[in-house]
Order: C-alpha cells, then sequence, then structure tokens
C-alpha cells in the first residue's frame, strides 16, 4: 500500500483570542503511518505510532502535554524530542486515571491532554502486560462494555479538568467485535461528551495489529481495519453547567426514543391514524417502555403535539408530517 502522508483536519477551526494553541490547519481527517518511528516500545501490546502525536503536536503546537495512559511513553518521547513540557501517568506506575486527578498529579492544567486507553478487554495489560495480577482499575479488566463506558467518560473529564481553558482533550480509541457483537466506544464516548466541545474526529489506518496474523474463517463482515482520534475543545462553561447541559442532550435522547417509536408505529399504521389505533401499535411495538411509564398514554400525546414530526389533520387523528 502506498504511504499517505499524515494529514489531520479540525474541521477548519482557527482558535481565537487568548488561546494556547495555534491550530495551523495542515492535518485532514483521515491519516496512516505505516511506519511507527522510534519513540516507545514496538513491542508494548497497543502501542500507537509516535507519528500520531508528532503530527497532533506539528498541528497543534502545545507547549504542555499530558498523557494520562503512557503505556511504553511514546506520546512522551515524541513530546520532550518535540521540547514540549510533557507528563506520563499510567496505572503501571500507580496512578489511576479514573479515580485519581491528572490535574492534581501534573501540577498545572495543560494545552493538550490525550489518552490511549485499552479497547475495552481486547489486550489485557495488569496480569498480562505488566504486573503479575490484574488491578481492579485496569480499563481492559472492566467485566462489561457498560462499566467500561462510564470509567471512560470519568477518564475523559478528568482530562477536561486538566486542560486549560480553548486547549484541547481528547482520546485514541478503537472499535472492536467480538462474538458477534460490534462494540463502537468512539460512538459512546461522543454521545457522552459535551457535544458543543467536540473539535475533530480523525480516522486512523491501523498496521501491524496481531489480528491482521489471523484468519478468520467464517468472518462475512469487514475486518476491522481503524481507529479514531477524538478530540474535544474545552471552552469555559463551569463543569456543574456543562454537566448541565450534558444531562439536557441525555433526556433529548431519550425524548427522541419516544418520538422515533410512535413515528415507527405510524409508519407502520400507513402514516395516518387515529389515538387508539397508535396506542394499540404502541403497546404491542414497546411492551417494556410502557411498563416503565405508567403515564404512557399522555406521553404518546405529548409527544405527538410536541414535534413537527407529526401533524393533526383533523381531530383525533395524527399524520407523519411529509
Ligand atoms: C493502549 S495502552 C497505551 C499505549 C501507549 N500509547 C504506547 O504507545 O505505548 C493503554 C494503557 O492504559 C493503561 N491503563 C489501563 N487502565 C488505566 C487506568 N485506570 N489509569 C491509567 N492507565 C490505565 C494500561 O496500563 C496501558 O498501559
Amino acid at each position: 500500500m502506498a504511504f499517505v502522508p499524515s494529514i489531520i483536519n479540525p474541521l477548519g477551526q482557527r482558535l481565537q483570542g487568548s488561546c494556547p494553541i495555534n491550530w495551523s490547519n495542515k492535518m485532514q481527517s483521515v491519516i496512516s503511518y505505516p511506519d511507527r518511528g522510534h519513540w516507545g516500545d514496538p513491542k508494548w501490546r497497543g502501542n500507537c505510532s509516535g507519528r500520531v502525536y508528532q503530527d497532533l503536536f506539528d498541528q497543534l503546537q502545545p507547549k504542555t502535554f499530558a498523557d494520562p495512559m503512557v503505556g511504553s511513553g511514546t506520546s512522551v518521547e515524541v513530546a520532550k524530542e518535540m521540547g514540549i513540557q510533557a507528563w506520563g501517568l499510567d496505572l503501571h506506575s500507580g496512578f489511576n486515571a479514573i479515580a485519581d486527578s491528572i490535574l492534581l498529579a501534573v501540577g498545572q492544567q495543560v494545552d493538550l491532554c490525550v489518552s490511549h486507553p485499552p479497547y475495552g478487554s481486547m489486550i489485557k495489560y495488569s496480569g498480562s502486560v505488566w504486573g503479575s495480577e490484574p488491578h481492579p482499575g485496569d480499563l481492559s479488566h472492566c467485566s462489561s462494555n457498560e462499566e467500561f463506558h462510564e470509567k471512560m467518560q470519568l477518564v475523559l473529564l478528568n482530562q477536561r479538568d486538566a486542560t486549560k481553558p480553548q486547549g484541547f482533550y481528547g482520546t485514541i480509541i478503537g472499535d472492536y467485535r467480538k462474538a458477534g457483537t460490534y462494540t463502537s466506544y468512539q460512538a459512546e464516548m461522543i454521545a457522552r461528551m459535551p457535544s458543543s466541545e467536540l473539535a475533530a474526529v480523525i480516522i486512523k489506518q491501523q498496521h501491524n495489529c496481531v489480528s491482521d496474523a489471523r484468519s478468520y474463517a467464517k468472518l462475512t463482515l469487514p475486518r476491522i481495519q481503524h481507529e479514531y482520534i477524538l478530540l474535544w475543545q474545552k471552552k469555559s462553561a463551569p463543569i456543574l453547567m456543562l454537566l448541565g447541559a450534558m444531562a439536557k442532550e441525555q433526556y433529548a435522547r431519550l425524548t427522541g426514543t419516544w418520538k422515533s417509536i410512535v413515528g415507527l408505529v405510524m409508519q407502520r399504521l400507513g402514516g395516518k391514524a387515529n389515538l387508539d389505533q397508535i396506542y394499540h401499535e404502541v403497546s404491542r411495538a414497546a411492551p417494556n417502555k410502557l411498563a416503565e411509564n405508567p403515564n404512557w398514554k399522555a406521553k404518546i400525546r405529548q409527544v405527538l403535539n410536541s414535534t413537527s414530526l407529526f401533524r393533526s389533520s383533523e381531530r383525533g387523528v395524527w399524520m407523519l408530517a411529509a
């Protein structure tokens, strides 16, 4: 495969005013580095190409950088070589990014804080890559995807806390297919962090994965050969305001589910139906949802009245809006 030069795109943003980082617009949203460079340890399972950090630093020009899951040290080696003050933390040396404050460990807010967590349980770190036993704080030993998503949300908020206003925080993460289930960690992270701060989603081609050497006789779906670099830009909003905005977004998604249920049954009913027909069809389509909400009929009426997705042509009769 031909070498594609490293390129990243931050949605064309150029930072203004007192922003500590100069976003110079050299990079684009798809990157590929067949050669990982000399930084870090190529034998460290799940290590990252130093070129990712090299290009990120070149692009963002941070003066200070922190990596709360530094692994074999790739990111910090690149940073130091480029004259950037850098801190590398990791569970293997006693720092737990879920429970310990990055800000307190580093002692100051940084321009850029990027993590590279385990991709769920794809590679187990404590007890395998380092240490003799599994560590309870190890993200690669979560007992479920939900536990991983919740803990990673805390890690990202921790990173945000350690980032200067207008600086960037982010993560490098891949997707995982196991026993027929596809988990998109990046989609969960984007959904769980403030949408107003999402700054860039970069897709990186993966090279030299252990799974490349395996053959999956029954695999009918495309082999995963990419990962993501997600970047958020910290706005000045106080954390409580931010959490309030995030809760509002989650609530909108929940009511969005009701809208989808009602929309789906309206489709099944030919796009036009009276209230009794809608109640009947919803009760067949979503029995669990109804068990959670004793006022489900009122909820349906509220949904019908609260969005431009539906309109009433005559009393009690509803249509999907064109
Ligand atoms: C994918 S590796 C990082 C590889 C690194 N970028 C490199 O190039 O060597 C993930 C790292 O996350 C660390 N880790 C797992 N859970 C952690 C936690 N709760 N806090 C801090 N580090 C953690 C693991 O010890 C492992 O070193």
